[in-house]
């Protein structure tokens, strides 16, 4: 029997593509350099399954007049980089990555966090330009973290997973805003009715909704309005939930005491308003970035072609 055709867009780990090797007929990318547009169509008109990662756009015009693929096995729990209708109406499944980097994005946020509260980013600079002046009682005082209270937005497995390390590992009380009810998580969190009451409640307000649709641009300058003087934002889901030139301003004005971001809207270029900062640790998207993790991902993408392949549904089908 003829095995599937596979392209994959981007360099994956190697066991991974090892075990892609063994089930398909799989096209790499061992140059690891970004498909292009017209490489992605190409892709779709020539491949059973597309694997794709958050670096594809995968708009409505890549699907026009019908593609061969039947599958884009994403490799992410995002997909607000692909246009699921348009892929549903031109035939395609698409599948994510779910439940498998919850705790290595948990851990992210929780370390960005950290690193805006403790100012651990000017602090490692300091030492690597060697302007370190020596210990001294007012030096780069950060803010406790220990007792203060956390602002989940989005309580999905990774808000839940960055709220226990909060509650469990510092002491946080623990608000959040879920557009759905949230079956008790534990912790004594409670959720309130909006995110403006979040915002207004919490020391550090923490990002974890999905990006894209009525999420883009969620903090505004209006909503950035509602948090403490004092606190922080941080943002591990997508660069598109909040808008960067009102956060730059809202920074400006001391409205917010900083950020911690993961992500960005035009990755991977970071607007140098963000980068000559100190107020703010900027990370390259690495959430899930774990070998452990990355491994269990492309795992996963390769147990929903399995299944497709298989004539079943997949376990992690979005549309
Ligand atoms: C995810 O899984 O959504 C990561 O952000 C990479 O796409």
């Amino acid at each position: 029997m003829t095995k599937p055709r596979v392209i994959v867009t981007r360099r994956w780990p190697h066991e991974v593509e090892a075990r892609l090797a063994t089930e398909f007929s799989v096209t790499l990318n061992e140059a690891d350099r970004p498909f292009g547009q017209k490489e992605l169509r190409e892709a779709l008109l020539e491949a059973d399954a597309v694997l794709p990662t958050v670096t594809d756009r995968l708009g409505a015009d890549l699907f026009e007049g019908g593609v061969r693929a039947k599958i884009l096995g994403n490799f992410g729990v995002g997909f607000n980089h692909i246009d699921i209708e348009a892929a549903r109406l031109g035939g395609l499944v698409v599948t994510n990555t779910p439940a498998v980097l919850t705790d290595a994005t948990a851990d992210l946020a929780m370390t960005l966090l950290l690193m805006c509260a403790r100012r651990a980013g000017e602090g490692e600079r300091e030492v690597r330009t060697g302007g370190w002046a020596g210990w001294r009682p007012t030096h780069l005082c950060g803010t406790q973290v220990t007792g203060k209270t956390i602002g989940i937005i989005g309580m999905g497995r990774i808000g839940q997973a960055m709220a226990r390390r909060c509650h469990f590992g510092f002491g946080m009380d623990v608000v959040f805003f879920d557009s759905y009810p949230v079956a008790d998580p534990g912790m004594r969190a409670r959720q309130l009715a909006t995110v403006e009451d979040v915002l207004a409640a919490a020391d550090f307000v923490s990002l974890h909704c999905p990006g894209g649709g009525e999420n883009y641009n969620l903090i505004n300058q209006q909503r950035l309005a509602c948090m403490k003087p004092s606190a922080f934002l941080i943002n591990t889901a997508r660069g598109d939930v909040v808008d960067e030139e009102a956060l730059v301003q809202a920074l400006d004005e001391g409205v917010l005491a900083g950020a911690g971001l993961d992500v960005f809207k035009t990755e991977p270029a970071v607007p140098t308003t963000l980068t000559g900062r100190q107020d703010v640790v900027l990370l390259p998207h690495l959430g899930s970035a774990t070998s452990e993790t990355r491994v269990a991902m492309g795992m996963r993408v390769i147990d929903n072609l399995l299944a497709f392949f298989d004539g079943r549904r997949p376990p992690d089908a979005v549309n």
